[in-house]
């Protein structure tokens, strides 16, 4: 027995080695355990009579989860990192040239550096468990798999296959496995041992690799692994790369071309080059900022708990206001087994709701992360009302009707006289402050904002936002809820806006002033997405919804004052023109064809104003939108961290991200902010600050 390996005797000519790392929920591959294992490779190879080794793990829902990734982030060098990747492949190689049957047992998790492991072994035996997934997210800290990954995978399963799972990071399911041909038999998990030991019986090793190597070289394969068919699968891949990220992020890229040069040579020389590419993307720092995200989201994970939950569960819950955000959050919710009960003003509304949770269980169905008998399940599971009866039976209460401080009142208060005493209060507001809202409860400490963010379906984050009142035990409770359906829940707490909203309506604002300034509608979008915005912010205002960003902007004007002025334009474009944005039509784009474009006829109507004319120094002007559309997030940014709004940084990176599509290969705002570095943030806001006035006040932040 080693440290983290065990290896067992399965009868007289099996062997099995368990991974069991101590203290730890999972697998990972570090070099400690590399070499562990290469060791126990090397017993085996001098065992006498060994026929077949199977190679398994004892943590419950994890096989592998990969390699450390705290040890890939302390490479500095492309030299260091691709050296990494060459002891990892050696390794496998090892592994791969035993002249015994080698079998991975996988039931539980299977990425990254785990699958490359058992891509080197003979056959993939896996169990239909639901915590079974197979994948190779490397792109998603941004790298590439680097053990060997993206030689093994194509050659195994063909290229067209792998480019999902080897430049999106898609992760698989043990049955598409099984279809795909990764893997060669999957069981259910209470008869894995005696598959084992019917394999070390029946399968002979020289016919089977026969047999899979006839499977390789099947027409189709032989044809997409070709040079011509390589070119071909690529060109495509690429393209849709760049349309998604404008070539921002490098790791698809660079998985990209070697899947393209590779696959042709030997596998050694192939191996060589995967090296090389892991070692320079490894070093760069969009691959750091984003397993510094990594780190930091596993940190949140971590958090220490205020207070013990007030409730074990939540097994029923209610949404008032099923409109958007409302069917969106029972329909992502009736997903984690929890009874949700829609309530609406009248039946009509009802009707579009489960239009839209039916979609949202559409859109989950699809994407295969539910399956046809529980989107079935899930509907009965959501039942309608337009009264509040039985509503004192549920553990969880979320309002999401319309944003207005007095009909929201009202109808909480109402609400909380049909609730038990143990009934969380909680609302979906965008903007307006909790403790305003509470004024008027019997019981404050069981009421809480849980911000969603729309599409739902998509948007991971939610802020959990504590009034002053809230009890540490609701929003522990509200803690739970959000990650039991799959959310990221970061704790805010409370200010008109929040976090989220409080640094990106500024930036929407903002958009409208430099339009009023002279620039146009396609320059500042433009500006934007190509900083590595999903979208460009005047494209942004359309999809919130006009009327939606002017309510908003009304509440944070109110409280914050000059610092948050609304465009005269914005007010101007909804309240006189009565332009919406996308759901009506028109906005600061024309909506009617498939790929909106820019309406050119609002530029009559904005209201001129002279920021642009003070344009300091010589900047080109998309490095100037880029600069005074990010200062006013940073600075507010600041301003919640100075507020203590969130308790640090690394909260702001992960909302920002989650929340609103920041780049993620930037590490996010305040890790873009420190790039920036604070001279360059003074400056800059200072030279603004002088031109333009109020809304470029430096945060004390930054002093
Ligand atoms: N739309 C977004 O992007 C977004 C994002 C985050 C949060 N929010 C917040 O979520 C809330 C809802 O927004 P939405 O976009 O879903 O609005 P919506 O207009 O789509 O839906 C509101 C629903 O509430 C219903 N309603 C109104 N009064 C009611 C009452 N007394 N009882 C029961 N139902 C009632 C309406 O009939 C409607 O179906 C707002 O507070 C909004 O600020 C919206």
């Amino acid at each position: 027995m080693t440290g983290s390996l065990h290896l067992n005797q399965l009868n007289d000519h099996a062997w099995v080695i368990d991974f069991d790392q101590p203290d730890s929920k999972a697998n990972v591959l570090n070099q400690k355990v590399l070499e562990e294992f290469d060791a126990l490779l090397e017993k085996i190879k001098n065992l006498k009579g060994v026929r077949s080794l199977f190679i398994r793990s004892k943590k419950p829902n994890i096989w592998i989860a990969g390699a450390d990734v705290n040890e890939i982030a302390e490479l500095d060098t492309p030299e260091d990192a691709a050296y990494k990747a060459k002891l990892g492949q050696k390794i496998f190689n090892h592994l791969n040239s035993l002249p015994c049957f080698t079998v991975a047992v996988i039931n539980g998790a299977c990425l990254g550096g785990g699958l490359e492991l058992a891509l080197s072994c003979d056959y993939r035996l896996v169990t239909n468990s639901p915590s079974t997934k197979m994948g190779l997210p490397e792109v998603k800290l941004g790298i590439i798999p680097g053990f060997g990954g993206t030689q093994r995978l194509p050659r195994l399963i063909g290229l067209k296959e792998s480019l999902a799972m080897i430049i999106e990071g898609r992760i698989i399911s043990p049955k598409k496995a099984l279809k795909i041909g990764l893997v060669d038999d999957c069981v259910e998990p209470s008869i894995l041992e005696s598959v084992m030991l019917e394999i070390d019986k029946k399968v002979d090793r020289e016919d089977y690799l026969n047999n899979l190597y006839k499977k390789r070289s099947s027409f189709s394969k032989t044809l997409q692994n070709s040079r011509f068919g390589r070119a071909l699968l690529c060109m495509f891949a690429r393209k849709r790369v760049i349309a998604r990220t404008r070539g921002l992020y490098r790791a698809p890229l660079t998985a990209l071309d070697i899947l393209q040069h590779t696959g042709y040579h030997t596998l050694q020389k192939d191996l060589d080059m995967e090296a090389q590419a892991f070692g320079k993307l490894a070093a760069t720092a969009g691959a750091h900022h984003m397993m510094d995200l990594f780190f930091k989201t596993e940190k949140l994970k971590k958090r220490k708990r205020l207070a013990e939950p007030s409730h074990d569960t939540i097994k029923n819950m209610a949404v008032v206001g099923g409109g958007v955000m409302g069917a969106g959050i029972a329909g992502v919710s009736v997903q984690s087994q929890i009874h949700v009960r829609i309530c609406d003003l009248n039946w009509e509304a009802l009707a579009k709701s489960r239009g839209l949770v039916t979609n949202v269980l559409n859109k989950a169905c699809k994407t295969r992360r539910i399956t046809k008998e529980m989107f079935e399940l899930f509907r009965y599971q959501t039942t309608y009302t337009t009264n509040h009866d039985g509503f004192q039976k549920m553990d969880l209460l979320i309002e999401a009707i319309v944003e207005d401080l007095g009909v929201k009142s009202k109808v909480l208060t109402d609400l909380e006289n049909k609730i038990s005493p143990d009934t969380i209060l909680a609302t979906n507001t965008s903007t307006i402050s909790i403790d305003e809202l509470a004024k008027n409860l019997k019981r404050p400490e069981n009421f809480l904002g849980i911000h969603f963010f729309n599409p739902v379906i998509k948007m991971p984050l939610v802020e959990i936002i504590a009034g002053k009142d809230t009890s540490p035990a609701v929003i522990e409770t509200a803690i739970n809820y959000t990650r039991k359906i799959g959310k990221t829940p970061v704790v805010v707490n409370n200010c008109p806006g929040f976090l989220v909203n409080r640094i990106l309506l500024p930036y929407l604002n903002e958009a409208v002033y430099l339009l009023e300034e002279g620039f146009e509608i396609k320059d500042i979008d433009e500006a934007m997405l190509s900083f590595g915005m999903p979208m460009g912010p005047l494209r942004l205002l359309d999809e919130v919804g006009l009327d939606v960003a002017y309510h908003a902007g009304q509440i944070l004007e109110d409280h914050y004052g000059l610092r948050m002025a609304m465009a005269p334009s914005l007010q101007k474009l909804y309240l006189d023109l009565g332009l919406l944005g996308k759901k009506g039509g028109k906005g600061f784009y024309n909506h009617s064809s498939r790929k909106p474009v820019p309406n050119s006829a609002i530029y009559s109507y904005l209201q001129p104003s002279e920021g642009n004319q003070m344009r300091p120094g010589k900047l080109p002007s998309k490095i100037y939108l880029q600069h005074r559309l990010m200062l006013v997030m940073l600075n507010e940014a600041g301003r919640c961290l100075k507020e203590n709004i969130v308790s640090d940084e690394d909260m702001i990176d992960i909302a920002m991200i989650m929340g609103t599509g920041f780049p993620a290969f930037r590490g996010g705002l305040m890790t873009y902010g420190r790039d920036l570095g604070n001279e360059r943030i003074k400056s800059f806001t200072q030279q603004f600050y002088e031109s333009i006035g109020i809304r470029y006040k430096l945060s004390d932040y930054y002093h």
